[in-house]
């Protein structure tokens, strides 16, 4: 399967085969293909014959870009970079080094969670608990540990002289789309505050409008001190950031970290095109309400299909756990004219594009009842 062009929110191959898009090139085109909007904005972008100047210049896009994530959320600064992996091993440096300034060099352990993805770069993989993308790369980067979501453990974990940070996803994704709970999330906002210690939010796939509010951390009822974004953001070119309060921001100076291509004027100007359209009311409201019929249409092949075992998530972001392996699932869809990626050996993951439409998501979801079978 090779694949030429896409319009909407299908992809072609050179025989005219179409696929219905229930994957987004993982979580990434949020506004599907051939979008006459991110076309006139990356014409735009075009027209200024700035598409790179190096982060060591402003330019007008990347502060449009900038002021409109702190105006719509907890940070006060944005550092722009170019993808999610990098956009995290950026804040495990700035917490680091709040670390440091906070409590001395003692104080520069991160705790990651079980069920973690928080990247596949030098420090991230240590963040993430997957053992075959972690085993080959031992000795992994030192002072990042994993621990249950167990609240009793992270209070014995969490150490106001030794912790800099606790990162998670509001909405797990790789480790099988697990919505947290949100009392956990409360809880370990209290504790690590309490403790002070940084919070840092991964949101590079959960974000942006994918669970029906603009940040996930909304619907959670707190802020975190650092929050990562990336795959939507510029729909489909690499861009990244980390978001961050003054009192994080205060303690990194010019040099101590860099990006040669980040934020640069060309992916900000379709970013910000990008930040209009998925922070529209409507657009949020579709996802909420289209998801909740997605969700109970999965719930209903559940009843009707041994084969399917559970049903979890939000908006759209859903997984669900099949007895056969995941990788025949989603390759008997790919045969239906479905594309679906998976999140573990038993869990298919479904990230269709926000704007797709009921009638879409109508033949999406029979295409994946023949494909589980
Ligand atoms: C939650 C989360 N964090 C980090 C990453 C890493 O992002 P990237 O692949 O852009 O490095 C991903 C990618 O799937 C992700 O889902």
């Amino acid at each position: 399967m090779e694949l030429v062009r896409a319009d909407g929110v299908r992809l072609y191959d050179a025989d005219g085969n179409a696929w219905l898009d229930f994957a987004a090139g993982i979580a990434v085109n949020a506004l599907g293909y051939n979008d006459a909007g991110v076309k006139q904005a990356m014409l735009e972008a075009l027209d200024t014959g700035l598409i790179h100047v190096s982060n060591l210049f402003r330019t007008e896009p990347g502060e449009r870009l900038a002021d409109k994530l702190v105006a719509s959320s907890f940070a006060d600064r944005v550092f722009f970079c170019n993808s999610g992996a990098e956009a995290n091993e950026g804040a495990f440096k700035m917490a680091r080094k709040w670390g440091k300034a906070e409590g001395g060099v003692g104080k520069h352990e991160i705790i990651s969670l079980r069920g973690a993805f928080h990247g596949r770069l030098f420090g991230t993989v240590a963040a993430t608990d997957r053992p075959q993308y972690r085993n080959a790369f031992r000795p992994l980067a030192g002072g990042i540990h994993i621990h249950e979501r167990d609240l009793t453990e992270l209070a014995r974990v969490i150490s106001d002289e030794t912790t800099c940070a606790v990162i998670l996803e509001p909405v797990q994704g790789e480790g099988g789309v697990r919505v947290l709970d949100t009392g956990f999330v409360r809880e370990l906002r209290a504790l690590t505050t309490e403790r002070n210690v940084l919070l840092i939010l991964d949101e590079i796939q959960c974000g942006y409008g994918r669970t029906g509010t603009f940040f996930a951390y909304e619907q959670f009822g707190i802020t975190p001190d650092l929050l990562t974004i990336a795959k939507p953001m510029a729909a489909g070119l690499p861009m990244g950031a980390v978001l961050l309060t003054e009192r994080v921001a205060q303690v990194m100076q010019p040099g101590d970290h860099g990006t040669t291509f980040g934020g640069g004027p060309l992916v900000a100007h379709v970013a910000n095109h990008v930040f209009d359209r998925l922070s529209d009311p409507d657009l949020l409201a579709h996802v909420v309400k289209e998801g909740k019929w997605l969700g109970a249409q999965l719930e209903k092949i559940k009843q009707r299909s041994p084969k399917l075992r559970a049903v979890r998530g939000r908006g759209f972001m859903w997984g669900v756990d099949v007895t056969d392996p995941a990788k025949d699932v989603v390759g008997r869809a790919l045969e239906q004219g479905l594309m679906i990626v998976s999140a573990g050996d038993h869990t298919l993951r479904l990230l269709p594009p926000l704007v797709m439409s009921r009638d879409d998501l109508k033949i999406g979801v029979e295409k994946l009842e023949a494909a589980i079978g």
